[in-house]
């Protein structure tokens, strides 16, 4: 290359960083100042936009120019292209081919389409799992997966990493100044993986050598005394096998650690790879699924955002009703937006179910809007747009049954393709009426639910009651505070607990004298904490402290423990708060409250029957209160946070099961997931944009507020 060339190139990347810096400066302003930002990717005033997958690969040329004109005509701004398609890219190693997507890019601009690329590492070609099959994952049972599906190669491969950053490169050089080209998404649901690949072992030792430095470290923190588990050097270390009985849980721990690091260093090291290239205008995120307890979802230091996919009809009835397996789980999209959000104050959702799905147990016809409901959904909690996936149904491969927004024959409307245009033009009209930002004051309260994956690992790894279930256990609370109308962001101990007059600590079975601080200050500050069952029992190892059981936060909840009880379900107990009584079996703390504890619930029908089971106490100028006892219907749980809401006299609505409502910008958005009809209590200056008052099953109702 020319010197000149060379060294000019060099300038703009360095330019290029301090550009990227800059924007991070002001983003961090913006974050630490509270307010939504208008980000540099996202117009304020476009709300959200509406994006659409397109393999152009799957279809004749010729019909790529009539997709891309339908796809415009009914209303979407963008496509989503080159996710599964590394085969095409680079047929053979080294030899690229890009006139296709050249191409397709040029048709999508032709029809005012935003293109998103992808770096299509969850299918790496065929030459690479023969000529370097190391490459490939191997399982706990000692197989290796093999081309033919996808997501078969493993993250620690060196081989594999070289190769998905020579191909990212290559695509960053291409496409990283082009304008038509908006953003990029890395991989395809990257989740962490289970990986026996000797390359992922050499890497786990490393990260142990690293972590502990010595073995007897090591040995102390595993525990290894136990059992005679003893290890005398790093090398004995394998992988925990996950489904050999009574494997060492500290190892699990920290395996667990280490897995969800390997995917999250993986895509740091594309986007990484990507932003040497491409243009501060184009942004780098991937398409998480939220499973909340793989823990690599917010690892990533190198995302521009993250963004989430979200599926609701798949054969599981979590939804009301009989025929609530057609809408799908009420808080579903609600908790995903609110896990989501406070990780970058920017978000997006990346697939959204269109349809039939074909990979679910049952794969049934959604309700009637429910499409249109889901599309609110992700909006109302403030996401900067929604991509569904797909547009075409596909008439070859592993997704034939999946809908797309047209069917097979790639033109009629699907039933939820209209559901997306009749979003897209409401949002249209939304679009007219957007003023300014208010921020977020609608809101009638505002909590965090404080989260860290670690404890529903440990959890989960010694369960005692095999009824327990982490995610229920915090849903528990989250459902009572949504049906307050309150905010509610998901937040890790990085956040700063001031923002928020109420946080919930639910299950937080890991903590340090550090954590027990800073929970202290924020109550003495004046903030409220709610700690809940199997909080502070074990050190961040997953150890037992030498002390009583549950000391540690002896002080804070203002009692002492005297012991925890777990029932069969068919032997369920029951508590009493008032005069109501609520039925418990998964986990139950038995308390003698200090002088000055309220008891605001009790143990009946056992042999410790009388003594306290939820506790309440000021503590400087907030207080705590300690539920250490997990309901079956988490009607405990909203009985006791409804008292801690009138004693601290915050707002709240009292919404039945299934009503949803968000405010964002200067909108409120009700969302109906319940098989009945609800009369919404709209506030008086409010102005009614979309929907009705009177809520039917899956309707929506829009409105702003004319202050
Ligand atoms: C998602 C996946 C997509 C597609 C989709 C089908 O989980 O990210 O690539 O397979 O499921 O519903």
């Amino acid at each position: 290359m020319n010197k000149q060339i060379y060294i000019l190139k060099i300038k703009l990347q360095d330019l290029n960083q301090k550009i990227r810096f800059l924007l991070f400066l002001l983003s961090l302003f913006f974050f630490i100042s509270g307010s939504r930002a208008e980000s540099s990717y996202f117009r304020a005033s476009d709300l959200s936009q509406s994006w659409v997958y397109y393999y152009p690969e799957h279809w004749p040329e010729n019909q790529w120019e009539r997709d891309f004109k339908n796809i415009a005509e009914l209303g979407f701004e963008g496509v989503h292209m080159g996710e599964f398609a590394w085969a095409q890219l680079e047929p053979e190693e080294g030899r690229y081919h890009f006139e296709w997507l050249d191409k397709a890019i040029n048709l999508a601009d032709k029809y005012q389409l935003k293109v998103i690329l992808c770096t299509s590492t969850a299918t790496p070609p065929v030459w690479m799992s023969r000529k370097y099959p190391e490459i490939l994952i191997k399982h706990e049972n000692g197989n290796y997966s093999d081309h033919g599906a996808r997501q078969h190669a493993s993250f620690s491969s060196p081989i594999y990493r070289e190769l998905a950053l020579k191909t990212i490169e290559v695509l960053a050089k291409r496409y990283g100044s082009d304008p038509r080209v908006i953003g990029w998404q890395l991989d395809n649901e990257p989740s962490v993986q289970f990986d026996y690949n000797p390359a992922a072992a050499e890497e786990f030792r490393t990260f142990l050598k690293n972590k502990y430095e010595t073995i007897d470290a090591l040995n102390q923190a595993w525990g290894t005394a136990f059992w005679s588990q003893l290890y005398n050097n790093f090398d004995q270390i394998n992988i925990p096998l996950m489904k050999q009985q009574f494997m060492n849980h500290h190892q699990i721990l920290d395996y667990l650690r280490f897995a969800a690091q390997q995917t999250a260093g993986f895509l740091d090291m594309q986007s990484r790879c990507l932003k040497k290239h491409i243009t501060v205008q184009q942004f780098v995120t991937t398409n998480y699924i939220p499973n909340y307890e793989e823990g690599h979802i917010g690892l990533c230091k190198e995302l521009d955002f993250h963004s989430y996919t979200r599926y609701m009809v798949f054969g599981e009835n979590k939804g009301l009703g009989r025929k609530g397996f057609r809408v799908g789980e009420p808080l579903r999209i609600a908790y995903a937006n609110d896990f989501f959000r406070p990780i970058d104050n920017l978000y997006g959702v990346m697939e959204l179910q269109p349809g039939q799905v074909n990979w679910g147990s049952i794969n049934s016809q959604p309700l009637p809007g429910a499409v249109r409901l889901w599309l609110w959904s992700v909006f109302s909690g403030g996401s900067q747009f929604v991509c569904t996936y797909r547009y075409r149904q596909p008439l070859f491969g592993t997704e034939q049954y999946h809908a797309g927004i047209v069917g097979s024959d790639g033109l009629s409307l699907s039933s939820g393709g209209e559901e997306f245009c009749t979003y897209m033009q409401e949002l249209e009209l939304l679009r007219k009426q957007y003023t300014l930002p208010r921020g977020e004051l609608d809101y009638p309260s505002k909590a965090a639910i404080l989260y860290n994956h670690e404890n529903a690992w440990s959890i989960r790894n010694q369960k005692q009651n095999q009824h327990w279930d982490t995610q229920k256990h915090i849903l528990s609370y989250y459902s009572a505070l949504k049906s307050f109308g309150s905010k509610v962001d998901v937040i890790n101990e990085s956040a700063n607990f001031s923002d928020y007059t109420l946080m919930l600590a639910p299950a937080y079975q890991m903590i340090d004298d550090e954590l027990v601080e800073r929970w202290k200050k924020y109550t003495e500050a004046g903030g409220h904490l709610v700690l809940t069952s199997r909080t502070g029992h074990k050190n961040r190892n997953g150890a037992l402290f030498e002390a009583e059981f549950g000391e540690k936060i002896n002080e804070l909840s203002g009692a002492e423990m005297l012991f925890y009880d777990l029932l069969p379900p068919e032997a369920a107990d029951t508590v009493c708060m008032g005069t109501e009584s609520y039925v418990w079996y998964t986990w139950g703390e038995v308390f003698e409250p200090a002088v000055g504890t309220e008891v605001w619930a009790e143990y009946r029908g056992d042999f410790y029957s009388g003594r306290a089971a939820v506790l309440h106490k000021k503590q400087g100028k907030g207080s705590v209160t300690y539920v250490g006892v997990d309901s079956r219907d988490a009607a405990l749980e909203k009985a006791v946070l409804s008292k801690l809401y009138e004693r601290l006299g915050l707002n709240r609505l009292d919404l039945p099961p299934g009503i949803v409502v968000e405010y964002r910008d200067n909108f409120g958005i009700a969302m109906n997931y319940s098989n009945y009809n609800f009369e919404f209590p709209l506030p008086a200056e409010a102005e009614v944009l979309i929907g009705e008052q009177e809520l039917g099953t899956t309707s929506v109702l829009i409105w702003k507020l004319k202050k």
